[in-house]
């Protein structure tokens, strides 16, 4: 998987693919990621990439001519898929990670300030995601979160490769709740069944702590699963 990514600030993208799991998966090369700074593509002589609104209002907007010549220098595989980062695209679930996870390549569009010209929209035509609503200062935040997760999904970036079959969402229930030593912290006991061996009753434990959880915790999971079910 190749993750390109389009973004004023780089080092961002960097400093947090410089450690643990990522940084494992980029030294494998399971993953590989670029980032490609606009400033670098602009014709102003003067290296600026962002303008005041045409209308008027606060901030600056973000010029298309950086953003437009840099995505079209990327190198694009045959299998690719352009993702532009904005609190107005459909909203990331485990759905649309796993969607990601079947391309050889992800490109990228971080906005900052107020955000991308228009134009910027029209000729790239990209995937609008968004991470949820609510607005950050700038597009990297939510990149490193769509290179986290689809990583995980990226055969070899996880040290088992169950791991993220059991995760929160991957059947559509949040994750059991899960223990380790010692036996008894402050008085608090690991549930007796998970210390007696037997696989068949760990099993049906955890399957249903699943089942109480998301009932408890995310009713529009819970619906959604047993609808399905029925
Ligand atoms: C301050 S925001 C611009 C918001 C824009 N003025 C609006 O109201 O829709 C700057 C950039 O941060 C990124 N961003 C902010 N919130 C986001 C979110 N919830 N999901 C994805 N990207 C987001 C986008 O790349 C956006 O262009």
């Amino acid at each position: 998987m190749r993750f390109d990514v389009l973004t004023l600030f780089p080092e961002m993208i960097d400093s947090c693919c410089g450690c643990s799991i990522l940084k494992r998966a980029l030294e494998n090369n399971i993953i590989e990621v670029n980032t490609i700074n606009p400033r670098d593509f602009t014709l102003d002589k003067h290296k600026k990439v962002d303008d005041t609104p045409y209308g008027g209002g606060a901030g600056m907007v973000l010029a298309p001519q950086p953003f437009v010549d840099s995505y079209e220098n990327v190198d694009k595989l045959p299998n690719s898929v352009t993702v532009m980062l904005t609190p107005q695209g459909e909203v990331f679930n485990d759905k649309i990670c796993s969607d990601l996870a079947k391309y050889d390549q992800i490109i990228m569009l971080c906005g900052h300030y107020e955000g991308f010209d228009e134009r910027i929209r029209e000729i790239i035509q990209p995937m609008e995601i968004s991470i949820g609503d609510f607005v950050l200062t700038g597009g990297e935040l939510p990149a490193l979160c769509l290179i986290d997760s689809v990583s995980r999904k990226i055969e070899g970036t996880l040290g088992h490769s169950e791991s993220a079959n059991n995760d929160s969402f991957a059947n559509g229930l949040l994750e059991y709740p899960q223990y380790t030593k010692p036996r008894v912290f402050r008085g608090l006991e690991v549930p007796e069944v998970l210390l007696n061996g037997n696989h068949a009753e760990i099993e049906k434990f955890r399957h249903e702590q699943s089942l109480k959880r998301t009932k408890l915790k995310r009713k529009d999971l819970w619906d959604k699963w047993k609808a399905n079910k029925s």
